[in-house]
């Protein structure tokens, strides 16, 4: 499917070189057919050097001519590197955005272009066992979506959606789910130490029991409950254990989180669509509530630079 294809990577990073190795590794594209882009020539010769792609620092020499281009830089460059890109690119060409928060109507207005995937990947994608949730405008075509299926299949697991609401609520879910099960386990891992074992035994014993608990779940095919039931004998352990997790909330904890970071998710799209400064640590700045998408320059209260608190927006709107 991509064997003919020409790719390009604008922004050659963590995220760039896990989807080059992971299409290398699958044989699914040679590495002529690679060509990256990057401000610093030393991270092009160590991609060069370890997977022979092409290299440049030029990212409009990068984005000539290729089928696919992805942008993968962070979402505080790619404003500039969107300007760059503006009115170079032509219509057969596929735009794949990787870039967390922008959104579709952003980058096709700034580059004046039509066809656009936009896929939320997770971090284990970095070992090829993510998952990435994507969609696409009307203007990509059938066989355009297979090369981003594919190219996305080389991050992990990958699946289609038909919104970009759905987008934001993998964000919450999948985008952000390994934080949630890094924070369990850390936690978990502490309360083996609290017991009484190294931290070297207890990291061990909690990583494999999440590793074993998860393809359990998937190889088994049983609803989470069942498997649940399976290891809670009346009266014994994990009875008294999930007794205890019920009664501090965990589930509402959890649901909570998850709204808290949908929300957030919408939140930092409108905020890099509109081309605002970088979010201010709710800490510096507490009570995150209201944004203003007005349009006017403006930011609500708890968006600034460099820590810098800004004065609130009475004209801020809730957030849904
Ligand atoms: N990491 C994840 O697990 C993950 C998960 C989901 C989504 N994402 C998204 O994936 C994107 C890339 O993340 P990442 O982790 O790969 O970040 P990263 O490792 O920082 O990679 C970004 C790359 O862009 C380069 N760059 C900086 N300015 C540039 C410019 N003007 N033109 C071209 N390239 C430029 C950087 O070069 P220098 O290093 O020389 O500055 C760096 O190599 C982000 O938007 C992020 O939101 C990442």
């Amino acid at each position: 499917m991509l064997h003919n294809t020409t790719l390009s990577f604008i922004g050659s990073g963590t995220m760039a070189e896990a989807m080059i190795r992971g299409l290398l590794h699958r044989r699914l594209i040679v590495p002529e057919r690679i060509l990256a882009s990057g401000p610093r020539p030393e991270r092009g010769e160590e991609l060069q050097r370890q997977y022979g792609v092409r290299w440049t620092t030029d990212n409009r020499e990068a984005a000539q001519g290729a089928d696919i281009v992805v942008l993968s830089v962070k979402p505080q460059v790619l404003p500039g590197v969107l300007s760059e890109l503006a009115g170079t690119l032509q219509p057969e060409q596929l735009v794949l955005s990787i870039v967390a928060g922008a959104r579709i109507e952003y980058i096709a207005r700034v580059l004046n272009h039509e066809a656009i995937v936009r896929a939320m990947p997770n971090t284990p994608a970095q070992i090829g066992e993510g998952m990435s949730v994507w969609t696409a405008t009307p203007a990509v075509t059938p066989q355009q979506r297979e090369q981003a299926r594919w190219l996305l299949s080389a991050l992990g697991k990958e699946l289609f959606v038909h919104d970009e609401d759905s987008i934001d609520m993998a964000t919450a879910v999948s985008g952000t789910g390994p934080t949630y099960v890094f924070l369990v386990m850390e936690a978990l891992v502490d309360a083996a130490v609290h017991l009484g074992f190294s931290r070297r035994v207890a990291q061990e014993l909690v990583i494999q029991t999440v590793i074993g608990s998860a393809l359990f779940a998937r190889e088994s095919g049983k609803h989470l409950a069942e498997l649940r039931n399976m290891v809670t004998s009346p009266g014994g352990t994990s009875a008294e254990a999930i007794y205890q997790l019920e009664k501090g909330g965990l589930r509402t904890v959890i649901s909570k989180a998850v709204w808290a970071a949908y929300q957030k998710s919408r939140l930092l799209g409108e905020m890099v669509g509109a081309g605002r400064p970088r979010p201010i640590s709710p800490l510096e700045s507490p009570g995150l509530t209201h944004w203003n998408s007005s349009g006017a320059d403006r930011p609500a209260q708890t968006w600034g630079n460099a820590g810098r608190v800004l004065e609130a927006d009475p004209t801020a709107r809730p957030l849904k």
